[in-house]
């Protein structure tokens, strides 16, 4: 289980220090779609990068199955990322001049391509993508290519997924199929998605509230 504990982070800068994070304490528990909301400013995305180990808090730990992720070298927290991590941003960043399809299986090793371009395709067709392999981002509309983007993240099998506004581009149908292939993860695995749409986490199994840096509540949602 990921988990956090009295995380504070200060952004310093030359005249200003903006305390973003005010001892926040938060578990994950697996198989469930965790959702973070809060108003623009309230500390979401500042939260999930430090989950996922991009960012170090100034104060404050965050634990994987019970070891500190906070206090790993550099190069430990990437290879704990690329190997259990998979994330989800606002825009997909796809690369304009591979297809779907290889946009997808852009970080896989070498030695594993063969039996992954196998799962990138059941990918594809698991978020409604069919058939579309061979198209590239110019050819996908916005929803079809952040389903691409979940793809690329899915690949890898990771154990927790981290969205940041993974909607926020979307359109509100293209939003419930994003959403939905997410909930469809989290049946056996942790999401943690960062949004201030409360429609986008209908099927969330957890809301966290965050305002002005603390945790307001932690209160159970339409639980599916
Ligand atoms: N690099 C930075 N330097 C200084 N202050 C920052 C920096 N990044 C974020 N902040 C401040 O920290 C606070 C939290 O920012 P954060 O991006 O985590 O909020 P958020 O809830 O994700 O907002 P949004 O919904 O707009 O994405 C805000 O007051 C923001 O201005
Ligand atoms: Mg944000």
């Amino acid at each position: 289980m990921l988990s956090c504990n009295d995380i504070c982070l200060d952004y310093v800068e030359a005249t200003r220090v903006t305390h973003a994070l005010k001892g926040v304490s938060l578990d994950f528990s697996p198989n469930k779609l965790h959702g973070i909301m809060g108003p623009s400013g309230s500390g979401k995305s500042s939260l999930l990068y430090i989950l996922c180990g991009l960012k170090s808090p100034t104060a404050g730990n965050v634990a994987l199955d019970g070891t500190s992720i906070t206090n790993m070298s550099d190069a430990a927290c990437a290879r704990l990322r690329s190997q259990k991590f998979g994330f989800v941003f606002q825009q997909p960043f796809l690369l304009n001049y591979l297809t779907a399809l290889e946009n997808i299986l852009v970080g896989i090793n070498p030695d594993q391509l063969s039996a992954s371009v196998q799962k990138a395709e059941s990918l594809l067709s698991y978020l409604g993508l069919d058939g579309m392999g061979d198209k590239y981002p110019s050819m996908l509309s916005g929803g079809e290519r952040q389903r691409v983007a979940v793809a690329r993240a899915l690949i890898g099998n990771p154990d927790i997924v981290f969205a940041d506004e993974p909607t926020a581009a979307l359109d509100k149908d293209n939003g419930y199929k994003v959403m939905s292939a997410l909930a469809d993860w989290a049946v056996d695995h942790t999401v943690i998605v960062v949004t201030h749409d409360a429609d986008m986490l209908k099927g969330a199994d957890v809301i966290h509230h965050l305002i002005g840096g603390c945790l307001v509540d932690d209160q159970p949602s339409n639980v599916r």
